[in-house]
């Protein structure tokens, strides 16, 4: 399944980014694996958020919510946002950040192996199936101007198709296509240089996912960003990595 998007991209000088994104790395996205028991950052959503059994059927919860209520039960693109401010809404103290922070310190700085930087408060996500993309194409350094920093992706359903990030194959290739990820799965990618975004939720899951991007300490270079995606491309059995699902 790729998509030319193109369209969406306008005003961005491709030419122009992908000269600032200078050498490549190794891989341009990695895939991370750990235990979902060791860190079930599902489990403290469904329990401490949404009261729900499954976050990938929030969209049906939602829906007999707005029946029961004799309101209109067609999900619309204000409902992700408002699913993802009750994230947001979590205490400092909730089991969900205390997850999020040992991972930090017991997985991504240990595999990193030397000092990060990663950002306190990532943005939590929900795109509910049968809902618009929740983020248009874009390059995180056209926003951030952060060179030096790597991406990461953490969904807490198995998302595929809609549900997933669409990813370009190459920089500036703009042949997006979705990157099918397993909930305990984390995509770590070039999102500075590497085109991205969603695309509406034709699947019959909702995503609830967290990203966030991280850098060695104190880097403030290109290189610095492509030495630690090389790194890590060292560690993360490169052939692992999901392409998504040509259909
Ligand atoms: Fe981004």
């Amino acid at each position: 399944m790729n998509m030319r998007v193109q369209p969406l991209l306008a005003g961005v000088d491709r030419a122009w980014l992908m000269a600032e994104a200078g050498a490549r790395p190794r891989r341009n996205r990695l895939v991370l694996e750990y235990d979902t028991r060791r860190f079930p950052f599902a489990a403290a959503l469904t329990r401490d958020v949404y009261k729900v059994q499954r976050l990938d059927r929030l969209h049906l919860y939602l829906r007999q919510h707005y029946l029961e209520r004799g309101r209109p039960a067609r999900l619309r693109p204000r409902d992700n946002l408002l699913l993802s401010d009750m994230m947001e809404r979590q205490p400092a103290t909730a089991d969900f950040w205390t997850l999020y922070h040992a991972f930090m310190l017991q997985v991504l700085a240990p595999l990193v192996g030397r000092g990060i930087s990663y950002t306190s408060h990532p943005k939590l996500r929900v795109h509910l199936a049968g809902t618009p993309s929740v983020s248009s194409f874009h390059h995180d350094i056209c926003v951030t101007e952060r060179i030096d920093q790597v991406n990461f992706w953490m969904p807490f359903t198995d998302v595929e198709a809609g549900a997933a990030l669409w990813l370009e194959s190459d920089y500036g290739s703009a042949d997006y296509s979705p990157v099918s990820l397993r909930y305990g799965q984390v995509l770590i990618f070039d999102g500075g240089y590497l085109g991205h975004g969603s695309m509406r939720n034709d699947s019959e899951r909702t995503r609830v996912s967290l990203d966030m991007r991280f850098s060695y300490k104190k880097a403030t270079t290109r290189a610095e960003g492509v030495a630690l995606l090389d790194h890590l491309a060292g560690i993360l059995a490169p052939d692992s990595v999901s392409e998504g699902v040509p259909t």
